[in-house]
């Protein structure tokens, strides 16, 4: 990773401090949770959610599960509904580890969404799927599991809110729609068809799409290719409610220069706006900042991280069709950014609201105060 030079560094730090003005510290009245107001109750008085994604192994850490209950009002499984976790072959299905997830969720008021049916990459494909004997009519074989896999799933959790249908369907690099043994027999159709199942099965849950574009000119042709995506989704009436943003923003360890790269914020408010055109709703399903480059000393990483962040939350949480802002995680220590290219320093990257010792981070109040002067919906 290369380091900051000195006019990024002065400019990252110029906007931190500006942030900084307007942020609260972690101050006497903040409890080692936060503040008395929860992110939750914060985005509730504008009439938006807040939320995270939370693993099943993290049931048995009580520090995690007060911090779901006291910040959250919806839940998301971070990995417990995906295909492989919950379907080892054509006729076995295992919701073990998500329905302990929806009970704990039930039983503490959360609304819960579920992710994901189909991700579109096929490395996520369970393998006995990738193996598949699909015989003489692999399309009607394909449409098959397709349907078993997403009606059984949903019918199994009646009381999801909100659910990622097709996950990563756009290649990142060049716009167009990723191709798996899926697509190669039932064609792009494989997309409506997966939103028609979903819309069957579950008539009142939210049907999303869900994917990783976001405001940097790296992501400039999967921003366009999503849109047109989007559009074409709409021409065909596919039940399509709204774009999961996922919102891994901050480094990107394949784009490395310089750290945070260059936001381009018209660029981004124009793509939200033309998916909000075309009445698409919005929620931020997956943030987290990646802090990979940035200086080791954790107090300055950390007003880089807020400053960008609040950035990034304020143009994002303008539009009003936005209504849920999920996390990815809550606690530094168990994100999924921990084992990705991790720091040149070897330090924990701090890419959440609260720091492995589950103390508020400025991050956290970035996100209170964003939630906090946005628009009310
Ligand atoms: C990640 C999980 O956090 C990891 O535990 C797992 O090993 C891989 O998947 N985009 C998504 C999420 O849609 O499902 C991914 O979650 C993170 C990127």
């Amino acid at each position: 990773m290369s380091p900051l030079s000195r006019r990024e560094f002065l400019s990252l730090a110029a906007g931190a401090m500006a942030a900084a003005a307007s942020v609260p510290r972690v101050g006497a009245t903040a409890s080692p949770a936060g503040p008395a107001q929860s992110l939750n109750a914060t985005a509730r008085a504008r009439g938006m959610r807040f939320g995270s994604a939370m693993s099943f192994a993290q049931l048995s850490d009580p520090r995690y599960c007060e911090l779901m209950r006291t910040q959250c009002g919806i839940m998301v499984t971070e990995n417990a509904l995906k295909w492989p976790q919950t379907q080892s072959g054509p006729s076995t299905f295992t919701f073990g580890h998500g329905d302990a997830l929806a009970r704990f969720a039930a039983e503490n008021g959360l609304l819960l969404r579920g992710h994901n049916l189909l991700w579109q990459k096929s490395r996520y494909l369970p393998d006995w799927v990738r193996h598949y004997d699909l015989g003489a009519q692999p399309a009607k074989t394909l449409e098959k599991l397709l349907y078993a896999h997403i009606t059984t799933e949903i019918k199994h959790y009646p009381q999801i809110v909100s659910w990622d249908v097709v996950n990563e369907a756009i290649s990142a690099r060049t716009g167009a729609l990723r191709e798996t043994l899926f697509t190669r027999d039932l064609g792009p159709e494989l997309i409506d068809f997966c939103y028609h199942c979903a819309r069957a099965a579950a008539p009142h849950a939210q049907l999303v799409y869900n994917d990783y574009m976001n405001w940097q000119p790296y992501s400039r042709a999967h921003r366009d290719g999503v849109l047109r995506f989007l559009e074409g989704l709409r021409k065909r009436n596919v039940p399509v409610d709204a774009l999961g943003i996922q919102s891994h923003i901050g480094a990107n360890p394949r784009h490395p220069d310089p750290p945070l790269g260059r936001p381009q914020k018209m660029a981004w408010r124009g793509f939200l706006e033309a998916v909000t055109g075309l009445g698409y709703g919005l929620l931020i399903t997956e943030f987290d900042v990646n802090d990979n480059g940035l200086p080791s000393e954790p107090a300055l990483r950390d007003r880089l991280i807020a400053a960008y962040a609040r950035d990034y939350l304020d143009i994002t949480l303008s539009f009003r069709e936005l209504k849920d802002v999920l996390t990815w995680g809550l606690v530094d220590k168990y994100s999924w950014l921990q084992h990705i290219a991790p720091r040149a320093d070897g330090t924990p990257k701090r890419p959440l609201p609260f720091d492995s010792h589950y103390r508020a981070t400025p991050l956290y109040f970035a996100l209170a105060e964003a939630l906090r002067t946005a628009p009310a919906r």
